[in-house]
C-alpha cells in the first residue's frame, strides 16, 4: 500500500511515521511536507486540487490522509472521491464541525450535546446589547477558521466592545469573522480525545493534554499548543460518558442530518462540575495530540483507514501501548507574536537515531548552511516511557540534544498529570 499524507506540520510527520510502522505500507509520501519530514519521507508539491489526480495516478497511491481543516474545509475530500481516490477525511459539509463554529453549537444544541450555553451574531450592534446584558467573563469566538486565534475571553463590558469591534467590523479575522459565538465562560479542566469514524460507528482513543499557552503554568498568550502527554490518568474514568453523551450523538446527528462524518473527530473537552462539556470539535487530529497518541497506538493505522472505507469501525477495538508518551515544542523566540527566522538548528545525530525519543518536524528550511527555523513552532521532541515522570525526563534529556539561538519551551509539560 502507498499513502499520501497531506499537511506540512510536526502532525503530519507523526501521521507519517505511524503509516510507516504499518507491515502493509511500503511507502509514505508527504505533501507539502517540510525540509525535516524530507529528512525521512519523499515530499511531493502538490499546487493545487487538480493536480492531486495526476499524482496519484503517476504514483498508483493507494490512500489519501488529510491532515489539517484548511483542506478538509474546502472540499479536497470530495473532489478527490469524485475522481475515485480512496480519502481519509471528512466531506467539505462535514468539516463545517469546525469550520463553523455557529454550526457546530447549533448542532450540540439540537442533539443535546453539552456544551456551553451561547448565542450567535451576524450584527454588530445586537451582539453589543448583548454583551451589555451579560454578566462576565464571557467568550466570544469568531465563527471561521482562524488559525486558532478566534477565541477571546472577555472580562468586562469594555473589553467586550473592543474584541466585538476587531472581529466584527475590524476584520481582524476577515471573513471568519463575519459571525460570531458568544458563550458562557466554563470554569474546569481541559482534555482532548480522538474518535475514528466510518460515519456510522465509531471508535475513541486514549486522552492527551494539549499546553495552548506559551509559558509555564499555563501563563502568557495561547499558542498551537507548546506540548502534550497521554494518556490522561484522570480523564479515564469520563471515556464512557464522552463516548456516550458527545461521540454517539455527534456521529448520529450528522448521519442523519444527511452529512456522515468519516475520518478523525477530535473533541477538546472541559471537564466542568457537571462533567465532560465539548470545548470544540476539530474535524482532525489534533496538533499536538497526535505527537503523543499515535505513538501509543498499537493497532496499525492503515487498518484503521481500512475500516473507515469499509464501513467496518463498529468490529474495531483499539489496542494501546502501556505506559506514557510525552511530547516537548521547541519554538522561536517570539512566538506566538513575531518571531525570529533563519537560526541554524544543531541536532545531535543520537537524536535522529535514537529509538528512545523521535523529533517531529514543523517549521524549517534547509540552507547550504544546514537546517534553519522557519516557523514558530520550529519542531518537537517526543519520548515514551513506563511512568509519566519517566516519560517526562526522557523527553527533557532528548530535548536538550537539540539547539537554536532562541529556542523557547516550556519546562512543565506533562507535569498536570502528575498530580
Ligand atoms: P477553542 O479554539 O474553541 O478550542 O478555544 C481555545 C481555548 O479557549 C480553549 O482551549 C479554552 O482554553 C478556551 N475556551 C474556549 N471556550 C471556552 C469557554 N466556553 N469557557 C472557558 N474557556 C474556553
Ligand atoms: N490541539 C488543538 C488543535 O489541534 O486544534
Amino acid at each position: 500500500m502507498k499513502v499520501l499524507v497531506v499537511g506540512s506540520g510536526a502532525r503530519e510527520h507523526a501521521i507519517a511515521e505511524s503509516f510507516k510502522k504499518s507491515k502493509k505500507v511500503q511507502e509514505v509520501i508527504v505533501t507539502p511536507g517540510n525540509d525535516g519530514i524530507a529528512l525521512y519521507f519523499r515530499i511531493a508539491k502538490l499546487p493545487d486540487f487538480t493536480s492531486y489526480i495526476d499524482f496519484v495516478k503517476k504514483e498508483k497511491i493507494d490512500l489519501v490522509f488529510i491532515g489539517p481543516e484548511q483542506p478538509l474545509s474546502e472540499g479536497l475530500t470530495d473532489y478527490l472521491e469524485q475522481h475515485g481516490i480512496k480519502v481519509i477525511g471528512p466531506s467539505q459539509l462535514a468539516a463545517r464541525i469546525e469550520s463553523s463554529k455557529a454550526f457546530a453549537k447549533k448542532l450540540m444544541q439540537k442533539y443535546k450535546i453539552p456544551t456551553a450555553a451561547f448565542k450567535t451574531f451576524t450584527d454588530y450592534e445586537k451582539a453589543e446589547k448583548y454583551l451589555a446584558s451579560c454578566t462576565f467573563p464571557q467568550v466570544i469566538k469568531a465563527d471561521g477558521l482562524a488559525a486558532g486565534k478566534g477565541v477571546i475571553i472577555v472580562h468586562n463590558i469594555s473589553e467586550a466592545r473592543e474584541t466585538l469591534q476587531n472581529i466584527m467590523i475590524e476584520g481582524a479575522f476577515g471573513n471568519a469573522g463575519n459571525q460570531v459565538v458568544i458563550e458562557e465562560f466554563m470554569i474546569g479542566w481541559e482534555t482532548s480525545i480522538f474518535a475514528f469514524s466510518d460515519g456510522k460507528s465509531f471508535v475513541s482513543t486514549i486522552f492527551a493534554q494539549d499546553h495552548k499557552a506559551i509559558y509555564d503554568g499555563d501563563k502568557g498568550p495561547n499558542t498551537g499548543g507548546m506540548g502534550a502527554y497521554a494518556p490522561v490518568d484522570k480523564a479515564k474514568s469520563y471515556k464512557h460518558f464522552v463516548d456516550e453523551k458527545i461521540f454517539k450523538p455527534v456521529f448520529k446527528a450528522m448521519q442523519e442530518e444527511g452529512f456522515p462524518f468519516k475520518g478523525v473527530l477530535f473533541a477538546g473537552l472541559m471537564i466542568t462540575k457537571r462533567g465532560p462539556n465539548v470545548v470544540e470539535f476539530n474535524c482532525r487530529f489534533g496538533d499536538p495530540e497526535t505527537q503523543v497518541i499515535l505513538p501509543l497506538l498499537k493497532t496499525d493505522l492503515a487498518d484503521i483507514c481500512q475500516s473507515i472505507l469499509d464501513g467496518t469501525i463498529e468490529d474495531l477495538s483499539l489496542e494501546w501501548e502501556d505506559g506514557y508518551a510525552v511530547n516537548v515544542v521547541a519554538a522561536s523566540q517570539g512566538y506566538p507574536g513575531e518571531y525570529r527566522k533563519g537560526d541554524l538548528i544543531e541536532i545531535a545525530p543520537e537524536l535522529l537515531e535514537t529509538q528512545d525519543a523521535k523529533i517531529y518536524f514543523s517549521g524549517v528550511k534547509k540552507s547550504e548552511k544546514g537546517m534553519l527555523t522557519n516557523g514558530g513552532r520550529v519542531c518537537s521532541v517526543m519520548a515514551k516511557s513506563t511512568s509519566l515522570t519517566s516519560a517526562i525526563n526522557s523527553a527533557y534529556n532528548h530535548f536538550l540534544l537539540l539547539k537554536f539561538n532562541g529556542k523557547t519551551y516550556r519546562t512543565d509539560i506533562g507535569k498536570k498529570g502528575l498530580y
